[in-house]
């Protein structure tokens, strides 16, 4: 006990004498004190308090603080510890534990060191340094193991392992950003580590400007995360495999609301459709050309003057009209906001938001100033709830002409010149302790006003700045991207990051925001948006246009076949949204979600593949190359395009012409689909397609559907059923129905994939609830009942 304290002091007088002229390093220093208070357990040192809360058996929040009275919110958080803490101690350590985890804090100094409930070290703070300040900067160094591998953080650039980079946390406008450039838009700090076969989470729930090194700089020893003030304040994930770990931490920080089925229909955007005419003729020839698409958008030319809520009426002279036509098409309409009020006196949201007093100021009360499209503008203070209220109540110049969906750009904020004065004050903050949570408020106030106003329906909000647990309010696409190949693998690559934490309505620009993708490049990437959560098309004002007729005949052909594609699986993907909602599994998996200890999946070569949804692998493939090098775990693949099968578990070279992204089905994957519809409203032909691929192994799917667009579903209007796969008894089965909706899909087809190469004998018959039926090549028909349908293949 004695030698410790007495390094203690001799590591704090040397640290103390090294930076006597800079900032000096204080350090956490020994527990004086341990004790249970309500449901915390507190620690006091003499230069900070730490407290321990147990939020599920899995999850424990740390918070070390030299701040006193400090109140205790978070943007991110939305549940609450449990009640009672487990604690022991002892003269050397406490020791906390639920039915997962083991915490085991050293008093002296105060180190928190993290196993498994049988013992197992998943985490450790560095037994040199834990935790400690320079200034108010708060750093936790950590213990980092040879064979460590990080994933996480969300919109990140860099490799699906992290190990070896470092990356910092300020939202930031960064048109132009390269597959290096860092920060960018958002803030995640959440990651999953993982050694020796084990897996933890870690959110570093700080909205200062934060910093993670994953062993970047210190010679294999530690990685350490931090902040530059604010406290040391985490919750450490205890699930043993990264999907747990995933369902964890958006238990912790929400999960997405059902998405409107419109928004996973193909979305064509541009900067700027210049005029509603411009809009319905673009509109016209989709629906001419039978290129399927559900949604149009008007970025920000379709403003007078770039002022929020308000219409160019010389180009935009009936919204409403438009937009009913845009509707009597099957189109629904997104629009942009950005938060910068124009400084114009006579501009309603300028004068209201000027009495009320409701935009960021200077210490002195000022008005600050910034300047972005609309010239001179003032910033609303979104974390104020009167100012959410008025900002959300501000829809209705959007909503009632018809408006469905809502752009929030530029919520980092971004000004001309990216460096708003730190000084600047929002409410109770000051810039640097919330700038990486002001798109996620702007979202919030956007999400929960246009819900009040469109009342049952679900409203679209789109974001490009967000903080964990935006997930709540809005989808998010990853910026300004470019037109060339490595732009195109990194923006997959960010979208199954972002899945990771809690992000599952993602997108990229297809194409590439600036600059003109050549021919091949605009199809490559239309057929890896037709698995990409969110499919949008769009471009930067003065690149060519980018609509799918515009590459001619042959590419338009390729375009058109893969827009098509996803109409058809949108019965899948719906449903992988709703495992989205329930559990916060995204819809785009990186690989390391389900293969975790394959090392094959972090190679570079392989790591920008991915799962879509439970059943399908992805394999993304640059522009120039029409081979392709994949990587299929250990288990049973078909290549989706020719039936073709691969043995998992090793790496192939498969063909990858234009118009055929290698995309596979895993054995027994059970992949619902729909024929072909120009756009979400069509009712179809009412005949549900569940395609089944052989599998040696038992599967399981839940499928789902709902009306789409309400709220209903939250009260049992929707249509859920469980489709199982049992290979050793030869059955699918179709379970019961639950919830009151009758599905809009009358006659089930049921499509089996590579069954005959499989079983012996050839599969001529079924018996559907034992009635005999033959089958027509791989089908079978029957009636969609509510009751369970039991097929048995012979
Ligand atoms: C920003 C957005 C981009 C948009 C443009 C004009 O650059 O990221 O998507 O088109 O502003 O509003």
């Amino acid at each position: 006990m004695k030698r410790y304290l007495l390094s203690a002091v001799v590591l704090f007088i040397t640290y103390s004498s090294l930076f006597a002229q800079h900032m000096e390093v204080q350090i956490l220093g020994s527990a004086q004190s341990a004790a249970k208070q309500n449901n915390a357990l507190v620690i006091k040192t003499a230069e900070a308090t730490a407290r321990v809360w147990i939020y599920s058996p899995t999850v424990i929040r740390v918070s070390i603080s030299k701040n006193t009275g400090v109140s205790d919110t978070s943007f991110a958080v939305i549940q609450k510890p449990e009640g009672s803490i487990d604690s022991k101690e002892n003269s050397d350590h406490i020791e906390v534990t639920t039915s997962a985890l083991k915490l085991s804090i050293q008093k002296s100094p105060l180190r928190f060191n993290f196993y498994t409930a049988d013992g197992k070290e998943l985490s450790q703070d560095d037994s040199r340094f834990g935790v400690n300040w320079q200034g108010t900067r708060v750093i936790n160094y950590r213990k980092l193991y040879k064979d460590e591998r990080f994933i996480g953080l969300g919109e990140k650039t860099g490799d699906l392992d992290r190990r070896g980079s470092s990356y910092t946390n300020w939202n930031s406008d960064v048109p132009d950003h390269n597959p290096k450039s860092d920060p960018l838009y958002e803030t995640f700090p959440f990651f999953v580590g993982m050694h020796g076969g084990l897996t933890y989470g870690l959110f570093f729930d700080n909205t200062h400007k934060s910093y993670f090194d994953f062993g970047a700089t210190t010679d294999h020893q530690m990685s350490w995360f931090g902040a530059d003030a604010g406290d040391m304040n985490y919750y450490f994930f205890g699930a043993q495999n990264v999907a747990d770990i995933i369902k964890d931490y958006t238990w912790l920080t929400g999960r997405m609301e059902m998405p409107p089925l419109w928004t996973l229909g193909y979305q064509q955007c541009r900067w700027s459709y210049m005029s509603a005419q411009e809009i319905l003729d673009i509109a016209k020839t989709f629906r001419d050309h039978n290129i399927p698409a559900d949604v149009m958008y008007c970025d920000i030319d379709y403003m007078d003057h770039y002022k929020i809520f308000t219409w160019n009426h010389e180009t935009f002279p009936d919204p409403k009209s438009f937009i009913d036509k845009l509707k009597s098409m099957g189109f629904r309409l997104v629009t942009i906001v950005d938060p910068g009020i124009k400084v114009e006196p006579g501009y309603k949201q300028y004068d209201e938001g000027v009495a009320k007093n409701y935009f960021a100021t200077y210490p002195n009360g000022e008005k600050f100033i910034g300047e972005v499209w609309p010239g001179r503008c003032h910033f609303p203070d979104f974390f104020r709830d009167d100012v959410r209220k008025w900002w959300g109540a501000s829809f209705t110049a959007l909503t009632e002409p018809g408006v469905e969906g809502f752009w929030n750009d530029m919520n980092e904020p971004a000004a001309w010149g990216q460096n708003i004065p730190w000084m600047v004050k929002f409410g109770n903050y000051y810039m640097p302790e919330i700038r990486n949570v002001y798109g996620m408020e702007m979202a919030r106030a956007t999400h929960e006003g246009t819900k009040k106003i469109l009342g049952n329906k679900r409203p679209f909000v789109l974001t490009r700045a967000a903080y964990s647990g935006t997930q709540r309010y809005s989808a998010v696409w990853t910026g300004d991207n470019s037109a060339y190949d490595a732009h195109m693998l990194l923006g997959q690559r960010m979208v199954n990051s972002l899945g990771i934490t809690g992000m599952s309505l993602v997108g990229v620009d297809i194409g590439g925001f600036s600059g003109d993708p050549t021919p091949e490049l605009m199809v490559r990437w239309n057929s890896l948006g037709v698995y990409t959560p969110m499919f949008r098309n769009h471009a930067m004002q003065g690149t060519k246009m980018r609509e799918p007729w515009r590459w001619g005949e042959a590419n338009e052909k390729i375009i058109k076949k893969d827009i098509e594609q996803r109409y058809k699986l949108l019965p899948y993907l719906y449903s992988s949204f709703y495992q989205s909602h329930q559990t916060g599994l995204p819809v785009s998996r990186t690989l390391a979600i389900n293969y975790t200890q394959d090392t094959m999946v972090y190679n570079p070569t392989y790591q920008n593949q991915f799962l879509f949804g439970d059943g399908l692998l992805v394999a993304p493939v640059i522009s120039t190359e029409h081979t392709a090098s994949v990587y299929l775990p250990k288990g049973e693949w078909y290549r989706i395009s020719s039936g073709e099968h691969y043995e998992g578990g090793k790496a192939y070279t498969v063909d990858a012409p234009l118009n055929d992204l290698p995309v596979f089905a895993k054995g027994g994957a059970i992949v619902p689909m729909q024929n072909i519809i120009q756009n979400t409203n069509e009712k179809g032909d009412g005949i549900l397609e569940v395609n089944v691929w052989y599998g040696k192994e038992a599967s399981k799917f839940v499928y789902y559907e709902d009306d789409g667009s309400s709220y209903d579903y939250e009260h049992g209007t929707y249509h859920k059923r469980e489709i199982s796969f049992d290979p050793a008894n030869k059955r699918i089965k179709f379970g019961v129905i639950s919830g009151l909706l009758t599905s809009k899909y009358t006659k089930i087809k049921l499509v089996l994939h590579q069954f005959q190469s499989n079983i012996s004998g050839n599969v001529r018959t079924v018996s559907v609830n034992g009635e005999i039926k033959a089958l027509s090549g791989d089908v079978v028909m029957f009636d969609n009942t509510n009751s369970a349908i039991t097929v048995a293949y012979h």
